[in-house]
């Protein structure tokens, strides 16, 4: 099965990426040697979906009980970890037990925590079942909770020791979900991977079907990029910086709105038209790859819109994300697509006129995309 793999401080791991890969999960596991014990950690909502499918393929798994609890984004908080730890010491489970986390981004970033901590650190493995979970949270050892005061502010590198990315998991996946991945797949494209940004150019409807074969290929590719950037530079350092287009004006909307307008990726859509737009301003990118970007982010579909804004607010949020550097915020801009650079000083006029512009820009694209498709059925009609 098609597999990548994956160096961290912890040692190498193995991400398997193909349709029917949780069917072989012992298969799999056999390769980490012997354990004393197989504990499912999950969501009631995802278990539910995708349980029975990973459980089958474990001897005795279906007579196992999961550990299972709330993977709503406010219950990832320390108590859950706590939670977790008190069950799996009444389950019975020791320092050679492997946990193997089942869910999307949430319960990947909880349960590795619980893993990283309890006993000290047990085996883990991740049964990502979100498109984001499996091109982006299960690869790359960064797991963690929130707090009160900020997303994602306790946690660890905590590597896992087997990914199994199984593209037949995301059937179940509600659509706009599916849709807010997607926005990530298209920033691997652009920051890392020319090829795999023609193939969702040509082919984003038979993507938005779900096609087994299209998914395979643009998870893979995906997958592969986060590997080679998290193996080169694991803490982020400099390189991994680049997984960071999009998101500095994405996580400052987040924060705009509370973070309930927009799913996490719709955020970053917005954030790479805005990225797109200041590289083209500064004259790094052509204003043909600019407009290619923003028409791939809109035939994704729409996105809930940019809400009103004033610049001094705008400016307050960026400066105070924790990846501002004293008083800084530094860019990451691609120079064409598939090759990026980092760490790029955007003087304030630009970055706040491309802010302003970037919704007729995708407005544009959506109309363009509209026309297109009417000539196509008046076409074949
Ligand atoms: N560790 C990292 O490197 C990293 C990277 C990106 C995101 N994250 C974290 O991931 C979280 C977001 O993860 P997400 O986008 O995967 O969303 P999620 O975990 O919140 O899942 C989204 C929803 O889909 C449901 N769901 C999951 N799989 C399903 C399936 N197969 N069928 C039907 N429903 C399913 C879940 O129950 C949930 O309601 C955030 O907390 C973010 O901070 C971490
Ligand atoms: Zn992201």
């Amino acid at each position: 099965m098609p597999t990548i793999r994956v160096t961290s401080s912890a040692g190498p791991y193995r991400v398997v990426c193909a349709p029917g890969a949780v069917g072989r999960v012992r298969e799999h596991l056999s390769s980490l040697g012997t354990h004393t014990g197989i504990f499912f950690l999950s969501s009631p909502r995802v278990w539910g979906h995708c349980g029975p499918a990973v459980a089958r393929a474990i001897p005795g798994g279906a007579a196992r009980q999961p550990i299972l609890f709330d993977d709503r984004e406010s219950a990832k908080r320390l108590a859950a970890v706590e939670g977790i730890a008190r069950m799996l010491v009444r389950a019975g489970a020791d320092r050679h037990a492997i946990l193997i986390a089942v869910g999307g981004g949430v319960v990947g970033d909880v349960a590795g925590f619980a893993a990283a901590c309890y006993l000290r650190g047990v085996r883990l493995v991740h049964v990502p079942t979100t498109l984001v979970a499996q091109v982006d949270s299960a690869v790359g050892g960064k797991t963690g909770v929130n707090l009160p005061e900020g997303k994602n502010l306790v946690g660890a590198f905590y590597p896992p020791r087997l990914v199994i990315a199984d593209p037949n998991l995301l059937a179940t996946l509600p659509h706009r979900e599916f849709r807010s991945g997607l926005y990530e797949v298209i920033k691997y494209g652009v920051i890392a991977d020319a090829g795999l940004f023609r193939f969702l150019e040509r082919k984003m409807d038979t993507v938005l079907r779900r096609d087994a074969s299209a998914l395979s290929f643009i998870i893979s590719r995906s997958i592969g990029i986060k590997a080679r950037v998290a193996s080169a530079d694991e803490r982020e350092g400099g390189l991994r910086q680049i997984l960071n287009f999009g998101h500095t004006f994405g996580h400052a909307l987040e924060t705009a709105t509370g973070y309930r307008r927009f799913l996490h990726g719709e955020a970053v859509a917005w954030g790479m038209i805005v990225a797109a737009r200041i590289a083209q301003a500064t004259e790094r990118l052509a204003s043909e790859d600019a407009h290619r970007v923003v028409r791939l982010v809109a035939a994704v579909g729409p996105l809930p819109a940019m809400p009103v804004i004033s610049p001094t607010k705008l400016r307050g949020i960026l400066l105070g994300d924790k990846k501002a550097h004293g008083g800084r915020v530094l860019w990451v801009l691609p120079g064409r697509i598939g090759k990026t650079a980092w760490g790029i000083d955007v003087p304030w006029p630009v970055i706040w006129r491309s802010v302003q512009n970037a919704p007729e820009m995708f407005a544009e694209a959506r109309r363009g995309l509209a026309a297109e498709a009417e000539a196509h059925g008046r076409m074949r009609r």
